[in-house]
């Protein structure tokens, strides 16, 4: 087939939820990589392909998460080196990432690195389930319908970063990378009158999986992977809530 480097999206933590089409592409690679903090530590997208596919094998990657950015740096390009090699060899080399390779991923980096080493190789991708879908689907939370929107935005910056989105009230929100600001987000969400009907899942697929309602569990932050998901505001929501504000009726001025 020749050399290629292509992103597979394995899903967000269940082995369930891996596409038929990125399994083909996982047995059909002549070298799968994942991402990892430790030659002997086990990615999180590596541990989904052992589930469902064991005959696959992943190697590992570095991609060390240091404050250092120089340190940081030198770890993405002994990544894109390895990468390289195997390029070199004519290998059709797959790249493993959590959800989609599209979204939020460290794929395009790594692509952008071996292109300057490999220029013209392909490069594709194979889409993943990503995990707002996932916790739509746990939650049974409909997300976006009709002329309704639908807003993804990471917090990784800070809790402020809903604050726009947060704004339109027929905007379904998407909250990535939120984990430590959980009380913060919660707070937010509680002056913008939405955090009724909000969720959040924790580790979803993955050993210490939580998923419930974003009210219940953010009086302490929550682990890295967790997403949130605000619902738009909807005729009769929130009305069961007895004394609670309702829903998307801010309950400060
Ligand atoms: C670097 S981004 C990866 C996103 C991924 N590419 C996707 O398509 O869902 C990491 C963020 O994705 C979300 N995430 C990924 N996997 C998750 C999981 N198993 N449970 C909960 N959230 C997850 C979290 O918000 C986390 O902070």
């Amino acid at each position: 087939m020749g050399s290629a480097l292509v992103g597979v999206g394995v899903g967000p933590g269940d082995p369930g939820l891996i596409t038929i089409k990125a399994l083909s592409e996982l047995r059909g690679a002549d070298r799968v990589f994942g991402p990892s903090m430790s030659v002997d530590v086990v990615g999180r997208a590596e541990s989904i392909v052992r589930q469902a596919a064991p005959d696959v094998e992943v190697e590992r990657l570095v991609f060390a998460i240091v404050e250092d950015a120089a340190a940081r740096r030198a770890a993405h390009e002994r990544a894109a080196d390895r990468v390289a090699e195997c390029l070199a060899a004519g290998e059709r080399v797959a790249f493993v990432t959590l959800g989609d390779p599209n979204v939020y991923s460290t794929f395009h980096h790594l692509a952008a690195r071996v292109l300057e080493r490999s220029p013209g190789t392909p490069v594709t991708t194979v889409p993943g389930i990503c995990a707002f879908q996932d916790l739509a689907a746990r939650s049974g939370t409909v997300l976006v319908d009709g002329v309704e929107r639908l807003h993804l935005v990471s917090a990784v910056a800070g809790p402020e970063a809903i604050d726009a989105p947060l704004a339109d009230p027929e905007a379904a929100v998407v909250v990535y990378k939120g984990g430590r600001h959980l009380p913060e987000l919660a707070e937010r969400l509680r002056a913008a009158g939405r955090l009724d009907g909000a969720v959040v899942g924790e580790l979803l697929g993955l050993p210490g999986e939580r998923v419930g309602s974003l009210a219940l569990v953010a009086a302490v932050p929550g682990a890295y992977l967790s997403s949130i998901l605000v619902p738009p505001c909807r005729e009769g929501h929130g009305e069961a809530a007895g004394d609670e504000p309702a829903a998307c009726e801010a309950s400060e001025p």
